[in-house]
């Protein structure tokens, strides 16, 4: 290895140089993002401002939206790994960010539980995450955090990219990581950047607090950093005056009852005069870097009942909103983009929502961004906003780095044949040679694989159906990362009249995360089945009734979970309606969600009025309480 010369004091961890002693590089990676779903935003106005232009099965996001809301601005909300999503985001948002805040996982454990609630009773029930996200995590960090650095750093790096000249990064942490991690943002935007360190004191340490024979931990830390120091945004933020600091300088009152101080300056004479500071025409205490007058949002009193509004939303990691309304208010001035690539419950997309900023979020959990969807739905005129992730792009990427390395064939038979044999591995199945449309065996069942850039259509299930039938095989399992609409009752009915039980299954997310994937602890789970009825209550109109949600394996499921479950419809979270559906993204046209406050959860929608008569795809999707999505299409004429 060639010698590193050390030039300064600097924080080093394993990786982070190459052998030659250069640094290593984030990899640049921009893959274009898929628009799935638009919360709050009509189709009439949404295709008004695409000039009518249709996409194929999602819309690519073009970016060609403007600065303003009247210009066709959207807040987004994007589903993936945040190094991915901020490289992508590069080409367009380099430079234009005005404020981030993020606030990385930095122990294990927290984040891989949350808390679900069960049907109309509101039941709480500790969902833990799957055992592969935890292993994964706890083995990315290390017992030295090495990789936790090497995570970071690749990120900040991108944080820096993206945030504006005027910028300003807000980065979370504790005493844990957070002075080390220090270093490493002093290398990356320069100390001459640093605005200081927030010590967040969050409480005061309790009983419960008591962890060990260590002191009780009862602060955070956020180190702010601008892009530019003397170039960034920055507003004084004043505190109200404390009831003895008032008590002790405000002595005075005059004689319409007002308070003040005597404030002595010296006159254009020199001479010593006393001025008046009226307590209601001041400012108050300039924040400083210890903010102790905002709780952790769990101290609050009102997060423990039930039915009573707050702002907890269950995630057990949330932060407050007003720890996020003053770092907003600080940094960031209306209509500016503040964004949280580790944005969990979406606490600073809600609190940036409230106080009038553009915003970007982005978490790599599908519970994270079911939470974060329902949270700003929640808030009094949420401007419209849409959901993104980087779907198939992702997955070729991945599947083009990761396979297709043996040089004994072609590169793409290579590729293909290797990600087959990979899927068929997690899977527990062996690969089968010479037939067209099985690829695999597992057991008795013939097995099928969907691309990763395509979804599973019905005519690819119908030939792996007929080939098993063929072949006089009773069973086919069909693996798939996306399904052709409307094809499960179809096609479980129709492969069982050629004596074929079919099985549909997803391929799950984490195959992608190389710890997870490497220990084979990857589990494909059966796609939920959902009947529903649509109605036409009068002339023009529909309405959908949900008749019946079907999550299958439900042995999977935590006991603690299955036993509080009544009746079919307590799996059921939320549910919205695209009224026209024209296989592209999903509009939200009608929606209903339990929240802590309101448990019921109606299972028949308004009925909506089409303004023409008319064939209409009308597509249903329910989001069970696991945040898992289950989908079905619907085509109706309306008269
Ligand atoms: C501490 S929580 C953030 C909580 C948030 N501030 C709030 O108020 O709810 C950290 C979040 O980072 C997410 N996360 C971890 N690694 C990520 C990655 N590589 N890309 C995107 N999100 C990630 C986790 O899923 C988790 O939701």
């Amino acid at each position: 290895m060639a010698k590193i010369e050390i030039t300064k004091t600097e924080l080093v961890w394993p990786g982070k140089y190459n052998e030659d002693g250069t640094i290593k590089e984030v990899p640049r990676i921009s893959l274009p993002f898929q628009v799935i779903e638009t919360v709050n935003e009509s189709r009439a106005t949404r295709e008004a401002k695409k000039g009518g232009v249709q996409g194929t099965l999602f819309d690519v996001y073009e970016g060609k939206e403007g600065d303003t809301f009247e210009a066709g601005w959207r807040n987004k909300l994007i589903w993936g790994d945040n190094l991915l999503v901020m490289g992508s985001l590069l080409e367009k948002f380099a430079g234009k960010i005005d404020l981030i805040y993020i606030d990385p996982p930095f122990a294990t454990g927290a984040d891989f539980s949350f808390t679900t609630t069960v049907g109309g009773s509101g039941e709480e029930v500790i969902k833990e995450q799957s055992a592969i996200e935890e292993k994964a995590y706890r083995d990315m960090w290390g017992s030295d955090r090495s990789s936790w650095f090497a995570m970071m750093a690749e990120r900040l790096r991108l944080v820096r990219c993206l945030l504006s000249p005027r910028g300003t990064l807000c980065l979370h942490l504790d005493w844990y990581v957070g002075h080390h991690a220090r270093p490493v943002l002093d290398e990356i935007f320069g100390e001459e950047n640093s605005l200081g360190e927030i010590v967040w004191a969050y409480g005061s340490p309790s009983g419960g607090r008591v962890s060990g024979a260590k002191l009780v931990k009862a602060h955070d830390l956020i180190f702010a950093y601008a892009r530019d120091y003397g170039n960034h945004k920055y507003k004084i933020v004043y505190l109200p005056y404390s009831e003895k600091y008032v008590k002790d300088w405000f002595k005075f009152t005059d004689d319409t009852g007002r308070k003040y101080r005597k404030r002595w300056r010296r006159n254009d004479k020199g001479e010593s005069v006393a001025e008046r500071q009226y307590l209601d025409e001041s400012l108050g205490v300039p924040a400083s870097t210890v903010w102790s007058d905002i709780q952790q949002a769990y101290a609050d009193p009102r997060a423990y009942k039930e039915g009573v509004s707050s702002e907890i939303t269950g995630y057990p990691t949330q932060k407050p909103e007003r720890l996020l309304e003053r770092i907003i208010e600080v940094s960031s001035e209306p209509g500016d983009i503040v964004a949280d690539f580790f944005c969990g419950s979406g606490t600073t997309l809600a609190v940036a929502e409230k106080l009038g900023r553009r915003w970007i979020g982005c978490d790599l959990g599908r519970w994270a961004i079911h939470v974060t969807r329902k949270r700003l739905l929640g808030i009094e005129s949420c401007k419209p906003f849409e959901v993104l992730n980087l779907g198939k792009y992702e997955r070729q990427y991945w599947q083009g780095v990761t396979f297709g390395k043996a040089k004994d064939k072609p590169l793409a038979e290579r590729a293909l044949y290797e990600y087959l044999a990979f899927i068929l591995k997690l899977y527990g199945a062996q690969p089968v040679a010479g037939l067209t449309h099985l690829h695999g065996k597992k057991g008795r069942a013939l097995v099928h694989v969907g691309a990763v850039d395509a979804p599973v259509t019905i005519a690819e299930i119908d030939a792996a159906v007929d080939e098993c039938a063929k072949l006089k095989q009773g069973e086919l399992h069909v693996l798939g990362w996306e399904w052709e609409m409307g094809l499960y009752d179809l096609m479980v009915e129709a492969a069982k009249k050629k004596g074929v039980k079919l099985l549909l299954l997803q391929i799950p997310r984490e195959v992608m995360e190389q710890q997870a994937a490497a220990k084979g602890d990857v589990r494909f789970f059966e796609l939920a089945y959902l009947e529903a009825e649509i109605k036409r209550p009068k002339k023009l109109t529909a309405q959908v009734v949900l008749k019946d949600f079907v999550i299958p394996n439900t042995e999977l499921i935590p006991e603690e979970v299955r036993s509080k479950v009544k009746k079919w419809s307590d799996y059921i979270d939320y549910w919205s309606v695209d009224w026209d559906f024209r296989n592209d993204t999903f509009m939200q046209g009608w929606v209903a969600y339990r929240t802590r406050k309101e448990r019921k959860l109606p299972l028949a929608c308004d009925a909506h009025t089409y303004e023409k008569a008319g064939k209409y795809r009308i597509l249903v999707k329910v989001i069970d309480i696991f945040g898992n999505d289950t989908s079905q299409a619907f085509d109706v004429e309306v008269k």
